[in-house]
This record gives C-alpha cells, sequence and structure tokens, in this order.
C-alpha cells in the first residue's frame, strides 16, 4: 500500500525498526521527532538498509502548531499524510516517578497536540504506541486485552490516559479509527547490525545491561530478585524480536486504514522467560559469558508477565516469528558493531547473509 503515513518518534529503536518494515510494505514514512533520545545517523542507517531516504522533519509535538505545520507541507505538496502511526514518548518508568510532569506534558499534552493537528486536517487514522504495562498487577495470566488496565507508575497511567482519550475520540466520531498496540517487551535488533538500541544512560532494561557487559562497557549484570514464585525465582517476561513488533505495525497501519474504532491489541509471543533463562540463551547464542550478581527485587517488579496474542493473530494476522535465540544474536551483532551504539566511530558492515541497499 502506497500511503504516506507520518511516523512520531521514527528516530528511536522502535521507530527505526518501523521504518524499515514500512517501507518494504510499500508505505511511504515521514519521520517527525525531536530527537531528545534518538539521533539522525539512526535514520541513515535506515537509509543504508532500505535504500529510501525517509523524509525527516526535526520538531517537539509540545511545540503548538509544529506537527501541524508538517500535515500542511504535505497536504500543500499534493501527497497529504493519511495515518499517523505515533511513537514519541518517553518511556522510563523510575524517570517518570521522579518527574511525572515531563511525563504527562510529553506523553498526554504531546499526544494532545498531535490529535489537534489531526483533527484540522481531517487525518483520522492513528496507531498508538501503548505498553503491556497499562495492565499493572497482572490479575490472571496470560494478559488479554480485557484485563482492567491499572498501571502502577506516571508513566503507566499516561500510556492508560491516550488510550481513554482514543477511545472516547472514536466513540464521539465513527470515522476515527485507532490502534493501540501494548507492546511487551520487545529486544533484539535489525539482522543487518546497522540499527538497534542506543539507551542514552545506563541501561534500565535487561536485554541493552546483557549486551552492554557482553561488549565490556558494564563489568556485571545485577539480577534484581530471586525469590519470585517463578520457575526458577527471577521475574518473567514476555520478549520478542524488535522487528517482528515492526512487523506488528505494518499490519495495524493496515488494519486501522480498513477499519475505523477504537481497537486495542497486545503485541507479544505468548512465551515467558525469566532472566536467569535470557543469560542462558544470549551466552549460548553468542558464547559470551555474562557474569551476574544477585541483587534485591527492584521496587514496582511483576513475577511474570506475557501475552496472549490470540487477538493481534485474529485481527491483524500477525504473530511473532523469531526466537529468543534469533534475538539475542541480532541484538549481540547490533552491539557488537556498534559498540557506542550511533556514537561509535567507524562504520559497521552488515552482516554478509543480510541484504542491505549498496548507498
Ligand atoms: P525511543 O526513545 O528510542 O524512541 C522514542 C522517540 O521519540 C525518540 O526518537 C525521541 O527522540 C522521540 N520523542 C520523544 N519525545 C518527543 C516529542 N515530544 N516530540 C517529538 N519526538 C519525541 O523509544 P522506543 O523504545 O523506540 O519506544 C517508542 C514508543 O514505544 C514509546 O512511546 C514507548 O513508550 C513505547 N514502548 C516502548 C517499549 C520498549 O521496551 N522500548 C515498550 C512499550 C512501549
Ligand atoms: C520495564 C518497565 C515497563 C516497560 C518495559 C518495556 C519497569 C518497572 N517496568 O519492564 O513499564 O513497559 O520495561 O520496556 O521498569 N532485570 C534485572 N536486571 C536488570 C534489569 C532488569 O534482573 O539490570 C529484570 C527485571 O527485574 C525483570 C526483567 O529483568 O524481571 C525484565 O526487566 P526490564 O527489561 O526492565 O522490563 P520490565 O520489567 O518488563
Amino acid at each position: 500500500m502506497s500511503l504516506s503515513l507520518l511516523v512520531t518518534g521514527g528516530a528511536g529503536y522502535i521507530g527505526t525498526h518501523t521504518l524499515v518494515e514500512l517501507i518494504a510494505a510499500g508505505f511511504r514514512p515521514v519521520v517527525f521527532d525531536n530527537l531528545s533520545n534518538s539521533s539522525r545517523q539512526s535514520l541513515d542507517r535506515v537509509a543504508r538498509i532500505t535504500g529510501v531516504a525517509v523524509p525527516f522533519v526535526e520538531g517537539d509535538l509540545r511545540t503548538p502548531g509544529a506537527v501541524a505545520a508538517v500535515l500542511a507541507a504535505w497536504a500543500r505538496a499534493g501527497d497529504p499524510i493519511q495515518a499517523v502511526l505515533h511513537l514519541a514518548g518517553c518511556k522510563a518508568v523510575g524517570e517518570s516517578v521522579a518527574d511525572p510532569l515531563k511525563y504527562y506534558d510529553n506523553n498526554v499534552i504531546g499526544t494532545q497536540h498531535l490529535l489537534h493537528a489531526m483533527r484540522d486536517h481531517g487525518i483520522k487514522r492513528l496507531v498508538f504506541s501503548s505498553s503491556a504495562t497499562v495492565y499493572g498487577v497482572p490479575q490472571h495470566l496470560p494478559l488479554r486485552e480485557d484485563h482492567p488496565m491499572v498501571p502502577n507508575n506516571p508513566y503507566g497511567r499516561t500510556k492508560a490516559m491516550v488510550e481513554d482519550m482514543l477511545a472516547d475520540l472514536c466513540a464521539a466520531d465513527p470515522e476515527f479509527g485507532a490502534v493501540t498496540l501494548r507492546y511487551f517487551n520487545p529486544i533484539g535488533a535489525h539482522a543487518s547490525g546497522l540499527i538497534g538500541e542506543n539507551p542514552a544512560d545506563t541501561p534500565n532494561n535487561l536485554f541493552p545491561y546483557i549486551t552492554q557487559v557482553a561488549v565490556g562497557r558494564r563489568a556485571k549484570l545485577s539480577v534484581f530478585g530471586d525469590d519470585y514464585d517463578t520457575v526458577d525465582g527471577t521475574g518473567v517476561r514476555d520478549y520478542l524480536h524488535v522487528t517482528d513488533l515492526a512487523r506488528g505495525h505494518v499490519a495495524a497501519a493496515n488494519y486501522v486504514h480498513a477499519q475505523p474504532g477504537f481497537t486495542a491489541i497486545n503485541l507479544g509471543t505468548g512465551q515467558g522467560t525469566s532472566v536467569l533463562e535470557l543469560i542462558a540463551a544470549f551466552e549460548s547464542s553468542t558464547g559470551v559469558a555474562i557474569p551476574w550478581l544477585g541483587s534485591p527485587r527492584r521496587a514496582g517488579d511483576v513475577a511474570a508477565s506475557f501475552a496472549d496474542s490470540t487477538k493481534a493473530q485474529a485481527l491483524l494476522g500477525w504473530s511473532a516469528e523469531r526466537s529468543v535465540a534469533d534475538m539475542c544474536r541480532d541484538g549481540w551483532h547490533w552491539q557488537q558493531g556498534n559498540p557506542q551504539g550511533y556514537d561509535t566511530v567507524a562504520t559497521p558492515r552488515a552482516r554478509e547473509d543480510v541484504a542491505v541497499a549498496a548507498i
């Protein structure tokens, strides 16, 4: 499908992988990003993979009129934006507890600006990056979309608020279509090794911490908690390959194009993996040992979280294809070729068995 799509947050981790899959599917994405947690190099790498220089507008959703100006410019050029994939936002749970206003401003008010701009330009299709964190402490597993939303931190509450806002909009306007994708734990990197996760500071999340230990940037991993009621006492999560997640956005863009109304969809594999199982999978996929140390539980963590992903299969025809071993191999390939993320000086080479555009 050759629709023009605005991708907010398109320079980030999930955004860049989504651009690659959108382009492969024939969409024409335009990126709007303030580069607060990303860099231009990520988009240069997308161009190396796809052969397409994605139009990029540097701007902030919170700036009044900024996103509206982009929609107006594309409309004037006779190539109106037809739908928005809204990935931009802040995502660190701990930071959201320490500085909640930053999260309400960026994730909620920023989204409101976007929705006003869309309304002013008659754009009625949106795919939103939500999170499994909206469920809070699971009342049952696997988590189905009808599980109550009881987020237990400000970040999660901003996601739930936006979901409520979108549901209200769809109820008020039967022509409005919104798909909210509740991601479980995306990890790994594009198979080329040219794009991947690039945390600005010490990683909060498990997988980028593991790869930074593997590459020698950090001495040891702390394993938070060993007395959960799980297979080995450590926390269990539903890790999914970021390329599978990106494919989910393509499926959601196609779905929302055809289908008005509000739809919430989990994107996960349905499989739980413990911290120790992920370490073991990484070591066996890469041959690199990960020294680790038992530490107390992290405040706010749940014992286990994994998706019921049948709705994604039924509505989007989507299911995850890549294994935990694939996630480990590809995440390590990215980290090894880019030990300092996009700040790495030497230009990394793509894996030889993965086709990339020669530009
Ligand atoms: P990321 O930080 O790599 O990407 C987010 C992008 O949004 C960045 O490029 C950043 O510069 C941009 N951005 C932030 N605020 C902006 C603003 N006001 N205006 C314009 N651009 C802005 O994060 P990611 O991991 O790619 O996550 C993308 C989305 O998915 C986020 O909304 C996040 O909350 C959500 N999400 C991520 C995960 C995860 O594990 N990575 C899990 C669940 C949900
Ligand atoms: C975190 C966020 C969640 C967000 C999700 C996806 C918190 C409390 N929750 O969840 O809102 O949607 O990321 O990005 O931050 N672990 C270690 N050592 C580490 C890091 C993590 O043992 O250095 C453990 C954790 O205790 C957990 C598992 O690894 O059991 C996964 O942690 P993480 O990658 O941070 O993801 P979530 O906890 O699912």
